[in-house]
């Protein structure tokens, strides 16, 4: 219970994959400095050490305050357990706003929660649309998106994707990249720490691999094809592969060509620290391709489309697609011409501060109505 006379907005800050807590990360430590409540809740969505613990250590985030252990399981599965352990804990805690990051499915899961039953939701990263409905991320990027009050876009692209699907002006804000808040807070502390030494590395001397697409790792067919692509870059250039654990069995199995050396996922400073040293980084993931955009270091994204326009048109990245030839053929050029360094307005590190002012500003003036109290008639 809320003690009487407490005039802080009580905000639950939701976390569950590994992208999640390095944004929730700098939006709880703004929140908490204008002295509001912030309880963070991990849904457990990501247990590994390496793919949840290592997160909180670095990023030097407390122990959540709730945790609702879901673990693994299919997306209506994961998705429900997430709902039925949120709804209990929100009729309890009955905070004013809900924040949300990315497009996990603990992001949709406690988006849907929290929109019926009465908090603000407030969705970091909105707008962004790949317009590949195969991608379970899409899906809940779009519905997260639509049960949200406030829509805190990274890039101008996404404001526009959201004004195309007929939002209206004063649920969309422009707030910048706040992933990048945490890569500018940590770039020191990660160059300075002995990763590529104690990999055998040189700066600039190998490539970055990281891949965990259901579409690229799922299946043996589309993943064989890319470890082979990898095999013909690494006669050019040695490749490291910090695996995610969606392909860490697979790639064991299948085997690894030559050059291409498999390692356990990083923690997010040595993760950063390779990203600064590569020649190049090979990724299907969303966040790689916004921090090697940051970090000046060329991108090549093994996927047929991008969310993230903005870091091919303003930044480093080229969406190559899953051919063999026109991945060779990319690093190829990269390693040749290399890529001029750019980054898009507003990926200053204050994405997080901007967050906190809308939430600020807006709470106690919800931008449309509110479903009664439901949790009070239980
Ligand atoms: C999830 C997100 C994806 C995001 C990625 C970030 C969805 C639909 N997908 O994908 O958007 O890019 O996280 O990393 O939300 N596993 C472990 N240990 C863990 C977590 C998972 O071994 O700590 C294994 C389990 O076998 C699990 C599989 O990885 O079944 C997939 O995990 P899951 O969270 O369902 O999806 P990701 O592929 O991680
Ligand atoms: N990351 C990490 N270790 C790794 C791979 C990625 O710390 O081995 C970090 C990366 O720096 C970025 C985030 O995880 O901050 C991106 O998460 P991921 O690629 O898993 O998900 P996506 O962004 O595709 O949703």
């Amino acid at each position: 219970m809320r003690a009487a006379g407490d005039k802080r907005l009580r905000i639950v800050t939701v976390a569950g994959a590994r992208p999640n807590f390095v944004k929730v990360a700098p939006i709880s430590r703004a929140l908490e400095a204008r002295d509001q409540e912030v309880i963070l809740v991990h849904t457990g969505q990501h247990y590994d050490e390496r793919m949840s613990h290592v997160f909180f250590a670095e990023l030097g985030m407390r122990a959540p305050d709730h945790h609702l252990q879901v673990g693994s399981g299919s997306h209506a599965a994961q998705t429900g357990k997430v709902m039925t352990s949120f709804e209990p804990l929100v009729d309890k805690l009955r905070p004013d706003v809900v924040v949300v990051v990315g497009d996990v499915n603990s992001t949709l899961a406690c988006a849907l929660v929290a929109a019926k039953a009465g908090p603000l939701v407030a969705h970091v990263e909105a707008g962004l649309r790949s317009r590949d409905w195969a991608m379970p991320e899409e899906v809940n990027r779009a519905a997260t998106d639509r049960v949200s009050d406030y829509l805190l876009a990274s890039s101008p692209d996404a404001v526009e994707n959201l004004r195309a699907e007929g939002y209206r002006e004063d649920q969309v804000h422009l707030v910048g990249n706040v992933m990048v808040d945490s890569l500018l807070a940590n770039l020191d502390r990660a160059r300075a720490r002995p990763t590529l030494s104690g990999l055998g590395l040189e700066p600039g001397g190998y490539g970055l691999v990281t891949l965990h697409r259901p579409s690229n790792v799922d299946d043996d067919g589309a993943f064989r094809q890319l470890l082979e692509a990898l095999g013909r870059v690494a006669r050019r250039l040695p490749l490291v592969f910090p695996a995610h654990p969606r392909a860490q069995q697979r790639a064991e199995r299948l085997g690894t060509p030559p050059g291409v050396r498999l390692v356990p996922p990083a923690g997010y400073l040595d993760f950063l620290a390779l990203q600064g040293g590569a020649r190049v980084v090979l990724t299907d993931s969303g966040g790689v391709q916004e921090e090697t955009t940051v970090l000046g270091v060329p991108c090549l994204t093994l996927r047929e489309t991008t969310e993230r326009p903005i870091t091919v048109d303003e930044g480093t990245n080229r969406v190559v697609g899953v051919a063999p030839d026109r991945i060779v053929g990319a690093v190829d050029a990269v390693l040749e011409h290399g890529v001029a360094r750019r980054r898009p307005e507003l990926w200053d590190g204050k994405a997080a501060e901007r967050i906190a002012d809308v939430i600020m500003a807006g709470a106690g003036r919800p931008s449309h109505p509110r479903p009664t109290d439901r949790a009070a008639a239980r």
